[in-house]
């Protein structure tokens, strides 16, 4: 085969020649050779043309060619064809071709011809590996003769010899490349010529930037709540060359299910992060050159909660009573009680109401102890809190006001009582007369708005008080209020005061008292009284309203009464006011005397009390019958008329005094002590006489009058 494509390249290369021999015949003599560069041990072939038949010659370098030089052969009569088989450097030099021309006529024509080895890269390493900031070094260990010149390539670009730059070519021909970078991993060329020809050879290297790997982690320090939506992603950005290799150390143990890797382990997942997962995640990258590694700090937190012995508590007025809480998370959070009803923190660790270690307790509960308080814990990572709510009674209502209706009493709250921390369920209304009688009380609802006793009395005075009440009990009554129906009633009963009953004979005197009208006047009593015997009737009498006490005349001695009184006025009459008495049996003195002893006795009694009117008028004021009986026997005027007149007036009153038995006794004597008074001014004796004294006497008059 090598043979065959040879020989054809040498008929075409005679061909050629052929052809520029043809076009080339007027011109003069020219040596035609298919190259003028041989490489070591190729052929070389020279084909001399004389343009004209004559006696060829070679010479090389002057000297003539030998038989063992090359072979030298006629083509025809005006060509010579010279050819070396395996040259040898020996074989560069200049070739002339001389032509004795038969006319004489000599000539020569000259070729240089140019044999060369190489260029060889013979143990030249192809592939290079560096460091990241070492020195590189690429040796082109090119040879050729008879010399080699070497370039380096890089794209296509020439790699200068400048020393000043990163990589440049050494005069040795190695490329340096100083501090060693990424960007200078690549295909670079060495291309070495034969020196002064076209001759060239390229050979590729290969060169390779390692890197030891680096490791860093995206975020050093991690702060998450722990929970089981909460997912945590390191991510380790890693760098070197070759790719190196991931591995994580973990705090805890491996558990796929809560670690997960990407492909490449560059990141690490860790599920629904719990507090056990803080600490210390390391990210180590290692490849063939060295490792490194990476730390990032978890810090996993977790909400706050709270925990309470109880939701409620429900404690007597005066009682103490506590809860205690706890609180977590962490960071380990900060415990408050709080009084949700007026938003006080409740941070004294001494005092009736005090949280000491989360304990809350307060002593002698009041009423407004009672209401919500809220445990809190307060921490970075939030903040949770519960309730509980203390309940107690509830407080003393306060700042009500009452009115009366006619048969009932409204009270208005202007402030509810203080809860005692659970709502109100009912009032306690409560009334009574009088402190002597037992509270009277009725249950309500806490909406029944306006709370109200009902069904009274009408114009009657109440005691009243009022006590709230929840589901832990009945709180404190109110202040007593005092307050009087309105409307009219009947009066009360009257009052008989029995114990100073007077007795004269058979009559009966019994003070009499009204204590309540019932809203309007007595208008008066009605009073009916009869003795305790079978058959008999009630006798029945009317007082007015003003009497002050009853007179019963004309009662049996020894006999038993009953006696009811009531009073009336516009609405009705009382309940009756009874009383039973006993009249005395009739004294022995009485019972002997006759009846005409007695008038006897009247009458004398009579005479001499006339007796003494009559002297003592006669002697004052020269009046009466013994002064008419006087001027009679002594022949003197009488003025006796008007003494007769006295006696009539005096006589009417005594009836009426009689008549009247009852109260009007006293106002009709009254009428007859004035009446007195006026006949007493006329019935003096003689004006004339008293002429003298006229002027002093009406105030006299008056003040007798007055009196
Ligand atoms: C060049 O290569 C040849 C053959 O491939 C070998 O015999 C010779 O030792 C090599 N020379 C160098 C300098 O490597
Ligand atoms: C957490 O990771 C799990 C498993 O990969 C996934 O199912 C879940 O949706 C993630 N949760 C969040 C909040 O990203
Ligand atoms: C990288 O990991 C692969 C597979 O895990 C292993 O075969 C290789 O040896 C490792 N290389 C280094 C440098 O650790
Ligand atoms: C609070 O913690 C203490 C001690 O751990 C425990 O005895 C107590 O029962 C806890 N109280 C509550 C309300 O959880
Ligand atoms: C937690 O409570 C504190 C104090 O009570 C308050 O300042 C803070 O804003 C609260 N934080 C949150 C997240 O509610
Ligand atoms: C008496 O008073 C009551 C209550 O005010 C009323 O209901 C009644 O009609 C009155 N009776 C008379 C006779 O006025
Ligand atoms: C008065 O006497 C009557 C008849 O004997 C009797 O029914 C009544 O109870 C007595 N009343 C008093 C207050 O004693």
């Amino acid at each position: 085969m090598m043979h065959r494509s040879a020989l054809n390249l040498r008929m075409t290369s005679l061909l050629l020649l052929l052809v520029v021999l043809v076009m080339d015949t007027e011109a003069g003599m020219n040596i035609l050779a298919t190259k003028v560069d041989i490489m070591v041990g190729n052929e070389i072939l020279l084909l001399c043309k004389a343009g004209g038949e004559g006696d060829i010659t070679w010479q090389k370098d002057g000297e003539d060619i030998t038989e063992d030089m090359a072979k030298v052969s006629m083509v025809d009569e005006a060509s010579s064809k010279l050819v070396i088989e395996k040259a040898k450097m020996t074989d560069s030099g200049t070739y002339t071709c001389l032509c004795e021309f038969e006319s004489g006529h000599a000539d020569h024509t000259e070729k240089i011809i140019y044999v060369y080895e190489g260029p060889t890269f013979n143990g030249t390493s192809t592939y290079h590996e560096f460091l990241v900031g070492t020195t590189g070094r690429v040796p082109c260990l090119a040879a050729g003769q008879p010399a080699v010149e070497v370039h380096w390539f890089r794209d296509n670009q020439e790699i200068s010899t400048n020393a000043g730059r990163r990589a440049h070519r050494l005069p040795d021909n190695t490329l340096l490349i100083k501090e060693v970078q990424r960007e200078d991993a690549g295909t670079y060329e060495c291309r070495a010529f034969i020196k002064g020809r076209p001759i060239q050879r390229t050979l590729p290297v290969s060169v390779v930037v390692n890197a030891g790997p680096t490791a860093r982690l995206k975020e050093e320090i991690k702060k998450v709540v722990a929970g089981p939506e909460i997912n945590v992603t390191f991510l380790c950005l890693v760098d070197g060359l070759p790719q190196p290799n991931i591995t994580w150390t973990l705090p805890t143990k491996f558990d796929p299910s809560h670690h997960h890797y990407n492909s490449d382990k560059s990141e690490l997942t860790i599920v629904s992060v719990a507090r056990a997962d803080y600490g210390e995640y390391i990210c180590t990258t290692r490849n063939k050159i060295s490792e490194d590694s990476a730390t990032a700090l978890l810090h996993v937190f977790e909400a706050p909660e709270v925990s309470l012995s109880a939701e409620s508590k429900s404690v007597s007025v005066g009682e103490h009573v506590s809860v205690s809480c706890n609180v977590s998370g962490h960071p380990q959070p900060e415990l408050h009680w709080l009084n949700k009803y007026n938003g006080q923190t409740l941070d004294s660790t001494s005092g009736r109401v005090r949280v000491v270690n989360g304990l809350l307790t307060i002593d002698e509960v009041v009423p407004s102890d009672g209401g919500l308080y809220s445990c809190m814990a307060v921490s970075i990572t939030g903040n949770a809190s519960r309730d509980v709510t203390i309940m107690t009674q509830p407080g003393p209502p306060q700042y009500l006001s009452i009115s009366p209706g006619p048969t009932s009493v409204l009270f208005l709250l202007k402030t509810l009582p203080i809860s005692g921390g659970a709502p109100i369920t009912n009032y306690v209304l409560q009334w009574r007369r009088s402190v002597a009688e037992k509270w009277m009380e009725t249950v309500t609802a806490p909406d029944l708005d306006p709370l109200a006793i009902t069904s009274l009395r009408p114009y009657t005075l109440y005691s009243v008080r009022l006590a709230a009440m929840n589901k832990v009990g009945l709180g404190p009554f109110s202040d007593i209020k005092t307050v009087r129906t309105h409307g009219i009633r009947e009066p009360d009963s009257p009052i008989l005061s029995t114990d100073v009953v007077k007795q004269e004979g058979t009559s009966f005197s019994i003070p009499l008292k009204q204590s309540d009208d019932g809203g309007t006047p007595v208008q008066h009593f009605n009073l009916r009284y009869k003795q305790d015997k079978e058959g008999l009737e009630w006798k029945e009498m009317q007082l007015p309203s003003s009497s002050d006490s009853i007179s019963l005349e004309g009662l049996s001695y020894g006999s038993n009464y009953q006696l009811e009184v009531t009073a009336v006025n516009a609405n009705g009459s009382s309940t009756p006011t009874t009383f039973n008495f006993t009249v005395g049996p009739q004294p022995m003195t009485n019972r002997s005397m006759t009846k005409g002893a007695v008038v006897s006795i009247v009458m004398l009694i009579f005479l001499v009390i006339f007796l003494i009117v009559d002297a003592s008028c006669c002697y004052i004021n020269r009046c009466g019958l013994l002064m008419s009986i006087a001027l009679k026997l002594f022949g003197q005027k009488v003025p006796g008329l008007r003494t007769l007149e006295d006696g009539e007036g005096n006589g009417e009153v005594k009836f009426k005094g009689v008549d009247t038995p009852r109260g009007s006794l006293q106002q009709t004597g009254v009428q007859t002590i004035s009446k007195d008074g006026e006949q007493l001014r006329e019935v003096t004796c003689d004006k004339a006489h008293l002429t003298k004294h006229e002027k002093s006497q009406p105030q006299n008059d008056q003040s007798n009058g007055n009196a």
